[in-house]
């Protein structure tokens, strides 16, 4: 075989497991029955392409992700339309972001055309697991670790890449009605020149302490500043972060410690389309906050694949509680969520080729 060329073995599992209730997924609890698997040497580059039963790895307690966190990952969904078509939602978005992540971390990056056959292969194996109730989806995990046993520092000569699948409904606990975020202004995310804008599971790592805490609190999630002043905004933990002011829809720049969001990507195309005023911009908590209390903020909303589009109800910032539109879904956000779901599920045109029909 040829380095890099990807042939794809298929081994079926031999019993399958039950269904859950589509009304009572939440998010990532429960696995389909196959999953996609490939390894990565140096001498062999891509090879052992399967997808098989879903089962448990053999690693060695040596493996470099143990020690040295070279894990990346990406997050994107498959969907029932309402003709029965089996679509996902820019897979190759994510593949490409996710060679991005790779080259961050010293990874290899992997054949997109090739994987993404592959991922198609896998959704139509598992079709009978894509949820069709509203808001549900099947959750595809693309994750790529080192495997190579060493405990030298240095790039991993050895990896496993994987796609998982999940049937999910909405992400948090409060479906898509509005959350509460608390304004982190002790932990910080990331540093420019650091690793922000790479999928890499190290960031999440990081990040728990602070979600913890704020969850402690009565808070969702948390929202982060930028690490150097403690000011500017950045993003929720799960997903980008959108602001509404003097009409005008504002989110922090790309400037490489934040995820570049494929739904964060589709909000500004969607808005511009609409001739929504939009901004790419730096934006401090101080703005948003005087903006809350002065009544020109009018909704904030989190964009991200699990996340979808969640509006905020609520901030917290040094111990102040500002509400946003009284704590309910601003007009753009709602329109925003049904346009994207309606997208995914093909049940508007598609003038951007986001979608991909599998089946
Ligand atoms: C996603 O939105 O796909 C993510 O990976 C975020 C994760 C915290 C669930």
């Amino acid at each position: 075989m040829l380095k890099n060329e990807l042939d794809v073995r298929l081994k079926k599992a031999v019993t399958l497991k039950e269904k859950p209730d589509q009304d009572k997924l939440g998010f990532g609890q429960y696995f389909t029955d196959h999953m996609l698997t490939m390894k990565w040497s140096r001498a062999k580059g891509w090879h052992d392409a399967e997808i098989g039963p879903y089962a448990d790895f053999q690693v060695d307690p040596a493996a470099m992700v143990f020690h040295y966190g070279q894990a990346i990952f990406e997050g994107l969904k498959a969907y029932r339309g309402a003709d029965g078509a089996i679509l996902m939602y820019r897979p190759k978005d994510n593949l490409k972001r996710l060679n991005r992540s790779a080259v961050r971390m010293c990874m290899p990056r992997i054949p997109v055309d090739k994987v993404m056959q592959a991922m198609k292969g896998l959704v139509y194996l598992e079709r009978d697991w894509i949820p069709e109730s509203e808001g549900a989806a099947l959750y595809l995990r693309p994750t790529m670790v080192a495997t190579e046993a060493a405990l030298g520092l240095r790039p991993s000569e050895e990896y496993l890449f994987f796609i998982i699948m999940s049937p999910v409904g909405a992400y948090y606990a409060e479906g898509f009605n509005p959350t509460k975020i608390y304004v982190e202004d002790t932990y910080v995310r990331a540093v420019p020149g650091g690793v922000g804008e790479a999928k890499t599971a190290g960031n999440y790592a990081a990040s728990v302490k602070a979600l913890t805490e704020a969850q402690h609190k009565g808070f969702t999630q948390v929202l982060w500043l930028d690490a150097l002043e403690h000011k500017y905004i950045e993003e929720v933990g799960t997903s980008n972060i959108f602001f509404v002011i003097n009409d005008e829809l504002i989110t922090p720049p790309l400037g490489g410690t934040i995820l570049a969001g494929i739904t964060r990507d589709s909000v500004l195309q969607l808005a511009r389309d609409w001739d929504v005023e939009v901004a790419e911009r730096r934006i401090t908590i101080d703005e948003v906050i005087a903006a809350a209390k002065d009544g020109s903020l009018s909704e904030a909303f989190g964009a991200g694949t699990a996340a979808v589009i969640s509006p905020v109800g609520e901030l917290c910032y040094k111990g102040e509680t500002v509400s946003i539109n009284e704590g309910k879904t601003g007009a753009l956000s709602q329109k925003l969520f049904d346009a994207i779901q309606s997208l995914q599920r093909g049940l508007l045109p598609d003038p951007h080729n986001w979608r991909i029909r599998v089946a």
